[in-house]
């Protein structure tokens, strides 16, 4: 038995609760960081395992994997940091903090002999960093292109399709637990910025920070301007973009009209899409449910089994190839 700590039982701490109830793969839940040992639970939970007191966790030498996801920032950056500081390995789904600290944090893991990985933080259920970390390796990335927010692809699905106005398609989103906290990170695009620049990093092997990232996001966008698309034969998607210039790159989150019959045109709801084009193996696609609670701790409970099997990449990318941005040369031009 390998013990692990979960720090958070909200949507996705729920769900990797229920995954391990149903199927035991050699691990257990030895503690759970709450905020409220009294609050009423979803799954049963023997009381003994919840604790409010990280230390608890980090003292105790049996606690081998603590996984993050406590949707707060701030602290759950301080957990992380505090884990890989004292030999514990980490797994987040946090895109957020992977987006602000990876350089630090993947720096942190190395010097400490740990894994720090964060398959769940991009594409929910889509197993897309690990191939894009080790299996592309051969190739080089000269593409990224996706649609990394399931909130603003559900919401622009159903008003495509159906003709449904912005903020009842967002509410129904939020009820089935896809949105963010704040829901303005999804609809003004920085969710997928976060995606992005995660998925950027790590397939040009070089920094692509958050602010190096054009943005427009989805909530200017009228019924109007759906039928004024839809006459074009065409769609729109939220689309986050990475292009490999060589030593420069541009970056982009941005509704985009896509027409119809494109692959990127039929990803509908709140599934994602990836497409990566690598320069010998051209153009893959990686598809599924970008959000959610059980495909987001199926993509938690991957990690951990990286772990658990000793198989997970011992080298973290590290982001330091010096790019040069090219977005500026475009910017305020249009
Ligand atoms: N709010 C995110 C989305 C959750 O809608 O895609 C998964 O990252």
């Amino acid at each position: 038995m390998v013990n692990i700590a979960l720090l958070g039982l909200g949507t996705v701490g729920t769900g990797i609760v229920e995954i391990l109830e149903k199927q035991n793969k050699g691990i257990q839940i030895k503690k759970i960081l709450v905020n409220n040992l009294h609050k009423k639970r979803a799954v049963n939970i023997q009381p003994e395992i919840l604790c409010t007191d990280f230390e608890e966790i980090l003292n105790d030498n049996s606690i081998k994997i603590v996984v993050e996801v406590t949707s707060d920032m701030e602290k759950g950056y301080e957990y992380i940091r505090k884990s890989l500081e004292c030999g514990k390995h980490v797994i987040t789904a946090s895109k957020a903090i992977v987006s602000k600290y990876f350089e630090e944090l993947s720096q942190l893991a190395q010097n400490n002999e740990v894994a720090f990985l964060y398959e769940a933080s991009v594409g929910g259920g889509i197993p897309v960093l690990k191939p894009l970390k080790e299996e592309l390796e051969i190739n080089e990335v000269l593409e990224i292109q996706g649609i990394l927010n399931g909130t603003s692809n559900y919401i622009l699905s159903r008003m495509v399709e159906e003709g449904m106005d912005y903020s009842s398609a967002l509410k129904i989103a939020q009820d089935l637990g896809y949105a963010e906290a704040d829901p303005s990170a999804d609809v003004d695009g920085h969710d997928t910025l976060r995606k992005l620049r995660i998925l950027g990093t790590l397939g040009l092997q070089g920094k692509i920070l958050e602010e190096d990232i054009l943005l427009n996001g989805i909530s200017n966008i009228t019924a109007f301007d759906i039928e004024q698309i839809k006459g074009m034969n065409s769609t729109v998607k939220l689309v986050g973009e990475v292009k490999n210039l060589g030593n420069a790159f541009t970056a982009t989150v941005q509704p985009t009209i896509i027409h119809k019959n494109s692959y990127l045109a039929n990803v509908n709801m709140a599934f994602n899409a990836i497409n990566i084009k690598g320069n010998h193996v051209g153009d893959i696609n990686f598809y599924g449910p970008g959000a959610g609670k059980l495909p987001t701790a199926s993509a938690v409970l991957t990690d951990v089994m990286d772990v658990v099997n000793n198989t997970y990449r011992k080298k973290n990318p590290l982001g330091k190839r010096q790019l040069k941005n090219a977005n500026h040369k475009i910017q305020g031009k249009f």
